[in-house]
């Protein structure tokens, strides 16, 4: 499909897999880009401007640990001089006032800082870095204080999912304009570690009426996002492939989403052979599940088709062996009961940790 293809809205620039946490959920491939393949800043200037000449309006500047990298306050002066809204999705354990003027000072629109956990014990368990918990509620405090917009994003998961009501009122207390409470999506690292991860129903019920409770006060914003394996339908995942965003790798490689690397005989682009936009337009990647032409049934003849855009790809791909099938989570699809069979894991080991 090409023809009359929207711009991409936003752009997730992950300028490093490095990254401070050892999280047993890390939604980076399972091969990582090591820093000697890492885009250079004139590289990533250039992806910038071309993305702001397609018309993209957001980037994300991600990782890994973006604050990694010494020239992201360069980056997002650029990227705001381009017009481009800029946002920082950090772990904030490198952060501290000095480092945070000079983000200000650059430009910058808007913090997403993320909590593995409220408690220091179950944060800690998680991320594998000990103290980062101490360093995150600081890093909360000086963003407050220096007036940069704060979403705080919750990871959740089996062992943390009781504590959500505890969340919001740290979330409170931190004066956060907007709070995500986002379950693990289980992709990449995250799979490896799903019989240890995954809540059970009760679980999720009794959390779906924290978030309800807490919407009521009406304290701040709230996303929340439920594992699908628990749903009917599924989740229109990155609102369409190739439809809204645009995901550029470390080492340059242009995705339709994050995990789509393990997507088997295609050639992924990359930015340092080919624009931005001929990537965009006329990829063989970006044009392979865009739009409803490369459905199968039940989704060609589905209601929901331009709803959900037949879920999420590289979920179909790991659980049914090929991304051209339905999306399992969907109660029509032939392999439903391989994510039913999953609810019902409950594994009794170690978690398997994440190390650059
Ligand atoms: Fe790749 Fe959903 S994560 S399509």
């Amino acid at each position: 499909m090409t023809g009359h293809i929207q711009p991409p809205m936003s752009l997730l620039a992950e300028l490093t897999h490095r990254c401070p946490l050892s999280c047993p959920y890390c939604s980076n491939p399972l091969e990582l880009d090591k820093k000697a393949m890492e885009l250079s800043k004139e590289e990533w200037i250039s992806v910038l401007k071309q993305a702001a000449d397609m018309g993209v309006l957001q980037v994300h500047f991600s990782g890994g640990e973006p604050m990694a990298r010494p020239d992201l306050p360069e980056l997002i002066s650029v990227a705001r001089k381009l017009n481009l809204y800029t946002n920082l999705i950090t772990s904030g354990v490198f952060l501290d006032e000095r480092k945070l003027k000079i983000l200000d000072e650059a430009g910058l629109d808007h913090i997403q800082l993320s909590f593995q956990d409220v408690t220091v014990e179950g944060a800690e368990r998680i991320g594998g870095l000990k103290g980062a918990q101490a360093k995150k509620l600081e890093a909360a405090r000086l963003i407050k204080a220096s007036g940069i917009p704060l979403t705080l994003n919750f990871v959740i998961q089996r062992e943390n999912i009781e504590r959500i009501p505890q969340m919001f009122d740290l979330a409170a207390e931190l004066n956060a304009g907007r709070v995500e409470i986002a379950h693990t999506q289980y992709y990449g690292w995250g799979l490896k570690n799903r019989d240890k991860l995954l809540p059970t129903r009760a679980q999720l019920e009794q959390a779906t009426q924290s978030v309800e409770l807490e919407r009521k006060k009406n304290r701040f914003q709230i996303d929340y996002v439920t594992p699908d394996y628990y749903a009917d339908v599924p989740k229109p995942c990155m609102g369409g492939w190739g439809q809204k965003f645009v995901n550029i790798t470390p080492a340059g490689k242009v995705l339709p989403c994050h995990a789509a690397e393990i997507i088997p005989d295609v050639t992924f682009p990359n930015v340092k052979d080919q624009s931005l936009a001929s990537i965009w337009n006329e990829s063989e990647l970006f044009n392979m599940f865009r739009g409803t032409d490369w459905m199968p049934e039940a989704c060609r003849s589905c209601e929901r088709k331009e709803i959900d855009w037949g879920g999420c790809r590289c979920q179909a791909l790991a659980l049914t062996g090929s991304a051209k099938n339905m999306d399992p989570v969907c109660v029509q699809s032939p392999f439903h009961n391989v994510v039913e069979k999953a609810t019902e894991e409950q594994g009794d080991r170690e978690l398997i940790y994440r190390r650059f």
